[in-house]
C-alpha cells in the first residue's frame, strides 16, 4: 500500500537528473546549442530591453549603451537566413531608440553611427521594423463586462463533433495565441497541431488522461516550449511558465471561436515525454507542457464537468 508512493518519491531524483541532462544538452548556454539559435534568443532579449526602456514614463537620455553595443555585436554575427524576426525586431527597437534620442537632441556620436549602420543593413534587406513602442488608446482599458462574462464562462469540453477545424479557424487560434505574454518576449512556446486519427490516437494513448473520450477527439494540440530559450539555474522552470500562459490563451481562443477544448496533462516521465516527441515529430529540445483536445461541441445539450471552484476568500490572501 505504501510501496508505490514511496517508489514514486525515490524515482524523483532520477527524473530531476534527466531534467538536468536535457537542460544541459539543449539550453542556450549549452556547447551543443546551435550558435544561430543562441543568437536568436540573445538578440530578442536585448532588443526587448530597448523597447522596454522606451516605454517607461521618463526614459533616461542615452540609456542602454552597453546592452545595445552587445546587441549590435550579436547582430553582426547573426545570419539573416536563420529567421528574420530577431533582425526585424531589433530594426524597430533601434530605429525607435535613435528617433527618441534625436527628438531629445541627444548626441550619440560613434555609438549612434553604429546603430545607423545596422538600420541601413535592414533597409538593404528590405526588412520591416517590428519593435519599439506602440500607442494604446485608453478606451482599450475600460471596464468590459462582456469580456469578464466570457472569461468566467470558459469550461473544459470532452464531447466533440467529428469535424476537423478548417485552416482559417486554426490560423485565428494561432493569431490570438501569438498575443500571449512571455518572459522578455522571447516566445519560447510552440504549438503542434494534429488532425489525423492515427496521430491523435497514438499521442493520446501515450498521454493516458483522455481514455474515456480519446476516440472522439478530432483535433489535438501539443503545446511545448523550447529549452534553448533559457539558460542558467534561475530560469529552470521558466519554459513551463511561458508554455502554460500560451496554453491558457489557446483555451480562451478556442472558446472565443465557438470551439470546445480540454487541456490534457503531460505529467509524464522523461522517457514517456521523449516517446511523445518522437510520435509527434517534435524536437527533443522542446519540453512538453500539455495537450489540448478541441473541436466543435455537440450542437445541443452539452454536458460538462461542473468543476466547482473554492471560494475567493480561500484563493486570495491580501498582505
Ligand atoms: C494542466 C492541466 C491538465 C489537465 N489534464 C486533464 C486530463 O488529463 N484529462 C482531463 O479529462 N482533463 C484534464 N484537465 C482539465 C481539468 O480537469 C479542468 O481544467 C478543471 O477541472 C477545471 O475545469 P474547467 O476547465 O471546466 O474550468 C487538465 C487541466 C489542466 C489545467
Amino acid at each position: 500500500m505504501y510501496f508505490k508512493p514511496l517508489l514514486n518519491i525515490l524515482i524523483t531524483p532520477v527524473e530531476y537528473a534527466f531534467d538536468f541532462f536535457r537542460a544541459f544538452s539543449w539550453s542556450k548556454a549549452s556547447p551543443f546549442c546551435p550558435k544561430q539559435k543562441q543568437l536568436h534568443y540573445d538578440i530578442l532579449l536585448l532588443a526587448h530591453t530597448v523597447e522596454k526602456g522606451l516605454s517607461v514614463s521618463k526614459p533616461r537620455e542615452g540609456f542602454g549603451r552597453v546592452k545595445i553595443l552587445n546587441l549590435l555585436h550579436f547582430l553582426s554575427l547573426y545570419q539573416d537566413d536563420w529567421s528574420r524576426f530577431p533582425l526585424e525586431k531589433s530594426y524597430g527597437c533601434l530605429k525607435s531608440y535613435l528617433d527618441w534620442n534625436t527628438s531629445k537632441g541627444v548626441e550619440l556620436g560613434d555609438f549612434g553611427d553604429k546603430i545607423y549602420a545596422f538600420l541601413q543593413r535592414c533597409e538593404q534587406l528590405g526588412l520591416e521594423p517590428k519593435g519599439g513602442v506602440k500607442h494604446i488608446s485608453n478606451s482599450s482599458l475600460q471596464n468590459n463586462p462582456a469580456a469578464q462574462a466570457f472569461l468566467k464562462a470558459r469550461f473544459s469540453s470532452r464531447r466533440f463533433q467529428p469535424d476537423k477545424v478548417d485552416p482559417d479557424i486554426l490560423s485565428e487560434i494561432v493569431e490570438i495565441a501569438r498575443r500571449s505574454p512571455s518572459q522578455c518576449n522571447r516566445q519560447s512556446g510552440r504549438i503542434h497541431y494534429y488532425s489525423r486519427f492515427e496521430d491523435i490516437d497514438r499521442l493520446l494513448r501515450l498521454q493516458g488522461g483522455a481514455e474515456e473520450f480519446r476516440e472522439s477527439v478530432p483535433n489535438l494540440f501539443v503545446i511545448s516550449s523550447e529549452i534553448s530559450a533559457w539558460s542558467g539555474f534561475k530560469a529552470r522552470s521558466q519554459a513551463y511558465v511561458d508554455g502554460a500562459l500560451l496554453a491558457m490563451q489557446i483555451l480562451n481562443a478556442c472558446q472565443s471561436l465557438g470551439l470546445g477544448a480540454c487541456p490534457l496533462n503531460l505529467a509524464v516521465s522523461n522517457y514517456k515525454e521523449l516517446k511523445i516527441c518522437e510520435a509527434g515529430g517534435i524536437s527533443k529540445g522542446e519540453r512538453l507542457i500539455m495537450m489540448i483536445a478541441f473541436g466543435f461541441p455537440e450542437p445541443t445539450g452539452l454536458v460538462v464537468a461542473r468543476s466547482e471552484r473554492m471560494c475567493t476568500a480561500d484563493l486570495l490572501t491580501c498582505h
